[in-house]
């Protein structure tokens, strides 16, 4: 096979090379291209075609249902590993030591404390204000109090960025939460484990002891393993390329987050459980919905259903709905909407419209069942995701910078009006 592409242009031959990457990928390099072709550019809306970066982080074959972190399958790491082990292998690339991971976990235990003007901000906003917005901006408010964030020029200065971020989130996290429900903000506590301080900090009640849940911390251990990274999806892409610019990580996470929320991405966990409500509430007839989804009249799509890149089996989404199943009824937790997602799910696999299309369930069409189980409330789910997303955005904003990548900046082709001579106000 040649290693080289040709393209004809006008009867004028151009050489393009082509990169390989260790799982075989192949990809045609364009980056001479405008200059070499005096001004043509590639046009792929939606970069469906479009490789933005090379990266050593995480690797998945849609067509094959496969998704590994730095070579490991994410059904091994859900299984054996914890969440601050899979975010220290993300974002330096090898499994930690026990040595290793004790300090990553004293270290971002030693920047756990949020500055207490923070809370000033956080009670400017109204209890509706939805716990995205509030997340995205307390996080981009936190680089006014680590202002030391914002310039890494050493590995050093990023790994001091990194382990503020990651002890300082899970408490805007908590007090978003907190917040919502009115309950005085807390510090956490240093003594316990990562994730059971999350859920410690989200949940304890001002006038009662904490009792600590073995099903909800594994539950949710699993949960923020299977959501840590996914390649160059639109919020991570919106993380490198925000960093690019070399703004800060905290900025750069903030604008990841506000990526994240909407429901054709991050948002779509909170879409499903809302629409799997609206079919209980309608008499649970998932075969008018599975109608609705099928007619293209009609906006409605089945929520959790399809991805971008998955066009088999999300692997995620068979460890959750297993997960679910243990979690609910380890918790003893009967809820009708499984059975409703798990009727839908049967359907639509069933469906020539959505085999054909090869639509299949992704990693959100169950997480929310599992969050709602936990207690947590439908609009904090994006939330949670968010923060099993953060040490994935981490590792993708940190390769940008060591790779020293250049500023992120699409082309166009423009479409719009050529030159116009200017017509003053009283003549148009
Ligand atoms: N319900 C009904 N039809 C669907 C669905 C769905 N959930 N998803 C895709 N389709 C149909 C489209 O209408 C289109 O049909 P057509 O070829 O007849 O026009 C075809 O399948 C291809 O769909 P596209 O939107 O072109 O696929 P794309 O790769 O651009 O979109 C996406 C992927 C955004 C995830 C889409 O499947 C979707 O909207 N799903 C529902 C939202 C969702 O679950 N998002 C979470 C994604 S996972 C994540 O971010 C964590």
């Amino acid at each position: 096979m040649s290693d080289k592409a040709f393209l004809d242009l006008n009867g004028e031959k151009f050489e393009l090379p082509i990169s390989k990457g260790t799982e075989d990928e192949l990809a045609i390099d364009i980056s001479n291209l405008r200059s070499a072709t005096s001004g043509y550019i590639t046009l792929d809306p939606g970069y469906k075609n479009t490789g933005s970066c090379e990266s050593a982080i995480t690797f998945l074959d849609g067509e094959k249902g496969i998704l590994r972190y730095r070579g490991y399958a994410i059904e091994e790491l859900a299984e054996k590993a914890t969440f601050l082990e899979v975010a220290f292998l993300l974002i330096f690339g090898e499994l930690p030591t026990k040595e290793q991971l004790e300090k990553f976990h004293k270290d971002i235990k030693s920047h756990c404390i949020v500055d207490d003007d923070v809370k000033k901000i956080l009670d400017a906003f109204p209890k509706s204000a939805h716990p995205m917005g509030v997340l995205a901006s307390l996080t981009s408010a936190l680089t006014a109090f680590n202002p030391s964030s914002v310039n890494v020029e050493s590995e050093q200065d990023m790994y001091n960025a990194i382990v503020r971020i990651l002890a300082k989130f899970p408490v805007l996290v908590a007090w978003t939460l907190r917040k919502k429900n009115g309950l005085p903000l807390d510090y956490g506590d240093k003594s316990i484990g990562y994730v059971e301080n999350t859920l410690k900090m989200m949940f304890k009640q001002p006038n009662e002891e904490y009792e600590h849940n073995d099903v909800m911390i594994d539950a949710l251990d699993k949960l923020l393993i299977l959501h840590a990274d996914h390649e160059q999806n639109c919020s991570t892409s919106t993380v490198r390329i925000v960093g690019s610019s070399h703004a800060g990580l905290f900025a750069s996470i903030s604008a990841g987050i506000s990526a994240l929320w909407g429901p054709l991405h991050g948002g779509a966990n909170q879409a499903v459980l809302e629409m799997l409500e609206a079919i209980k509430a309608d008499g649970g007839d998932t075969k008018k919905y599975m109608a609705k989804a099928k007619d293209k009249s009609d906006p409605f799509r089945l929520m959790g259903f399809g991805h971008r890149v998955y066009k088999n089996f999300d692997p995620r989404a068979k460890i959750i709905k297993k997960s679910a199943d243990e979690v609910l009824g380890q918790l003893g937790v009967d809820d009708p909407i499984l059975d409703i997602a798990k009727g839908l799910e049967k359907e639509a696999l069933e469906d020539s419209y959505f085999v054909d299309r090869k639509l299949y369930p992704n990693v959100d069409f169950y997480s929310g069942i599992i969050y709602r189980a936990m207690g947590i409330p439908t609009d904090m789910f994006t939330v949670m995701f968010a923060l099993g997303r953060l040490p994935g955005w981490i590792a993708q904003w940190r390769e940008m910078r060591l790779r020293k990548e250049p500023i992120g900046r699409p082309r166009q082709l423009y479409m719009g009006e050529t030159y116009r001579k200017f017509t003053e106000i009283e003549y148009r």
